[in-house]
């Protein structure tokens, strides 16, 4: 008999999640049905309909954990693991991180108020962006969140609030390190051209500015290099350049205390993707900059670090029901699925690739067939795998999609007026709505007919 070699029959990493496809929980039982957090997903369809996205609270928790625990044993300072937001946002994710421990990165104001709704300490939050706008500055300052400044149009906004206010506003500077990595260009930031940050070349001007201001105290610096990144390398190589930073701010009188150094750590989508574990970038990270420090004598910064996909995606999976098929003789059988692009927009907008899997035969027990499984939207690219192998299966059975906690919620749209799905929270065999499903009526909400045009009955 021929080995299967199902992804599913990987050894489970219950200390580093990123390193799974699966989520830590997931168990196919005797009958060959699958289940996550102690949850059928054949239940959950049943009661909650698809697609629909599903988190499994104990891998969210040992992500987050593991991030702490590698701080603690690493890094002898001060520390603090911050979630960036942009992975996936909602009260239910901003309550779960606090509830860890962990601060929280945003970048807009819906993002700062869902953070702060889910009860994010206001100081533990940080706000980035490359065109914030003045509300939301404002918004960011009313509720004293540190602002990351990432330009002149920033530092200038926030010299004129801090002036007029006549009191002292503590910001945090963004840089582009130089550092390249491989990942897809669109999700790399580190590289010098880049629309995020301040050159490297330009810090000892922003220096001397920010040493000429009133009010603005420079207390931290902070870099991203990059998403998805399998490599150890980059991250060791910004723990050294920031830490030159500092020494290169020191001499126009800043004290930096704080040190960002991004997130970026990859996670396994595929059977032959092997990230770095969340305890081996922690320790990368951590040595390199208490090594630069104690070679340039300077007291440890409070380091700080920003996981996203690294904390949720491994915890997520979608689950969406098969429709029609259409062969094509010779070429393709294209299997269609109650869902898409508008839910996972990460495969047409970076070609990724994801493991999935039918829920009533995750092994593929019986034969073997290809499919391209495409999406529910007018669109020929709205495909989900252009090739994927699965067992026998008909219109109504379900497929789920591993590793799509991260990144498919976010950046969700309504494409073809297509409602977003709901999210389910799974733990020991509970299933709680955090997510509702949108309906069509709902997407009527923001539209607007003008009086002239209703017609007079
Ligand atoms: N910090 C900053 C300033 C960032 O820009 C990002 C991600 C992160 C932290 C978190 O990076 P992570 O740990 O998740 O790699 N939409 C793309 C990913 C874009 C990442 C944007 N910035 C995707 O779906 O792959």
């Amino acid at each position: 008999m021929k080995e299967n070699k199902s992804f599913l029959k990987n050894k489970i990493d219950i200390n580093s999640p990123n390193k799974n496809i699966v989520p830590v929980t997931t168990i196919i039982d005797s009958t060959n049905r699958l289940s996550i957090g102690g949850c059928y997903l054949e239940d959950l369809v049943e009661k909650y309909d698809s697609p629909l996205y599903v988190l499994d609270e104990i891998t969210l928790r040992n992500s987050c954990k593991a991030y702490k625990k590698a701080l603690e044993k690493y890094y002898p300072g001060a520390s603090l693991p911050i979630y960036a937001s942009k992975a996936n946002s909602s009260i239910f994710m901003s309550n779960l991180i606090a509830s860890e421990g962990f601060g929280l990165d945003a970048v807009s104001e819906g993002e700062l108020l869902t953070a702060l709704k889910g009860g994010v300490p206001n100081e533990k939050i940080v706000f980035h962006g490359n065109n914030k706008s003045d509300k939301e500055i404002e918004f960011a300052i009313n509720n004293k969140i540190k602002v990351i400044v990432d330009n002149e149009h920033d530092l200038k906004r926030l010299k004129e609030i801090s002036d007029s206010l006549n009191y002292d506003l503590e910001i945090m500077i963004r840089f582009t390190p130089g550092i390249e990595c491989h990942t897809h260009e669109y999700i790399r930031t580190g590289s010098f051209d880049s629309k995020f940050g301040f050159g490297i070349e330009y810090l000892n001007t922003l220096f001397e500015v920010i040493s000429k201001t009133k009010h603005l105290k420079l207390i931290g610096l902070h870099a991203h290099i990059g998403s998805q990144i399998f490599e150890l390398d980059p991250h060791k190589d910004l723990g050294e350049i920031m830490v030159n930073v500092i020494l290169q701010a020191k001499e126009f009188g800043h004290n930096i205390k704080e040190l960002n150094v991004g997130g970026g750590l990859g996670i396994k989508y595929m059977q032959e993707d092997d990230p770095p574990s969340i305890d081996e970038w922690i320790k990368t990270v951590s040595l390199s900059v208490v090594q630069a420090c104690k070679k340039n004598k300077l007291n440890l910064p409070i380091l700080m670090c920003e996981p996203g996909r690294s904390i949720v995606s491994t915890a997520g999976v979608t689950i969406y029901k098969i429709g029609s098929f259409k062969e094509i003789p010779g070429i393709r059988t294209y299997l269609s699925v109650d869902g898409g692009m508008s839910d996972n927009p990460r495969p047409i907008t970076y070609q990724s690739n994801y493991s999935a899997c039918l829920i009533n035969n995750p092994l593929n027990n019986n034969s073997k067939n290809k499919f391209t499984v495409a999406g529910k939207h007018c669109e020929s690219g709205d495909v989900l795998f252009k090739e994927l192998e699965l067992g026998n299966c008909k219109t109504g059975d379900f497929i789920c999609v591993f590793g799509t906690g991260a990144y498919n919620n976010s950046m969700s749209s309504n494409y073809n007026r297509i409602p977003k799905p709901a999210t389910i929270l799974v733990c020991n065999g509970e299933a709680e709505i955090i997510q509702k499903r949108e309906s069509p009526h709902d997407l009527l909400k923001y539209d607007v007919l003008p009086d002239r045009f209703i017609k007079q009955s």
